[in-house]
């Protein structure tokens, strides 16, 4: 009876407190708390048909990742024939979209996450190109929760060497220097350092050419920064922003980033603001929505104009 009450006055609160948040930002509001929709979809999974063996396609799939079951559920939704595999605890759905292969990876949370599951994913199905896409936190007082991000770049702002001071001389995070990431590089045949890994030209593209004819997205191209951190510190956010140009943070797209690069796969990081801590003080988890509208659109164009043709 306890927990019944509980549950009510939780589903009352959610209810009261969403709503003003879906007038500004037009998302669909899921009718489940978290917990509950974090089993309801395992059982789904459960449904799913599972995979015996090694996959097997000559057509090589595009693979659209996300870290949380928010962050996936439509993509998996959207599959024809999905067949479910899992790796190392990860969750991978291969099926096809408009008739072409596709594999929805679940990195879970988390650098260490995105790089080991994207390098399953290289490993398993072969990619023709890595999308990693979900919510993110605002770094730009001018963008809106809800409007998207195009990632023309990532970095990951958490890989820094700082300046020397004392003990006792307090801290000043802003004197650092970014000293990157280390991937592949093809022409020197060495892991080198990347201060920023770049989106597959191709995908920018396209991703681009999408945002232009569905004018129902408010979308910008930008810098996603990566790291294992949430900031909620507006002087550090805004110090990031001018230091790196970065849009928002997250916590996935870097690394997957630099596994592509490793790879050579064609790679690009999409995400939406689910928070802005710049100008609000507001957490949207279901803005993921919207990522997952789009990517949809995005690659129903990259399989008609690039993949297809
Ligand atoms: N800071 C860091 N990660 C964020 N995410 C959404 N907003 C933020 C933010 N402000 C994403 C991360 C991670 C999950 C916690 O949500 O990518 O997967």
């Amino acid at each position: 009876m306890k927990k019944f009450l509980v549950a009510i006055c939780a589903a009352a609160l959610f209810f009261t407190a969403i709503p003003a948040q879906a007038e500004n930002t037009g998302i669909e509001i899921s009718d489940i708390s978290a917990e509950k929709f974090n089993i309801q979809i395992e059982k789904f999974y459960a449904t799913l048909p599972q995979a015996k063996g090694d996959y097997k396609s000559k057509v090589r799939p595009i693979a659209i990742e996300g870290a949380m079951n928010t962050e996936t559920e439509i993509l998996i939704r959207a599959l024809e024939k999905p067949v479910a595999y899992r790796d190392l605890n990860y969750l991978f759905v291969a099926g096809t979209y408009k008739n072409y292969p596709v594999v929805i990876v679940r990195t879970e949370i988390g650098m260490a996450n995105a790089a080991a599951s994207t390098a399953l994913a290289i490993k398993k199905f072969n990619p023709v190109a890595v999308i990693n896409q979900g919510t993110a936190g605002g770094h730009d007082s001018a963008l809106k929760i809800g409007d998207i991000i195009i990632g023309a770049s990532s970095y990951d702002y958490t890989t820094f060497r700082s300046d020397y001071s004392a003990a006792g001389a307090g801290i000043d995070l802003t004197k650092q220097e970014n000293i990157g990431t280390y991937a592949y590089d093809k022409a020197s045949g060495k892991f080198q350092a990347y201060m920023k890994y770049f989106a597959d030209p191709t995908l920018l593209k396209i991703a681009k050419e999408t945002a232009d004819a569905n004018k129902n997205f408010k979308v910008v191209t930008g810098v996603i920064g990566s790291g294992n951190a949430w900031l909620e510190c507006v002087d550090y956010i805004n110090f990031l922003h001018e230091k790196y140009g970065s849009s928002c943070e997250e916590m996935e797209t870097n690394s997957a980033a630099q596994i592509c690069q490793n790879a050579g796969v064609p790679f690009i990081g999409i995400r939406v603001l689910s928070d802005n801590v710049t100008n609000d003080n507001k957490y949207v988890p279901e803005t993921a929505k919207i990522s997952q509208d789009f990517i949809l659109l995005v690659v129903e164009n990259y399989i008609r104009d690039v993949l297809k043709k």
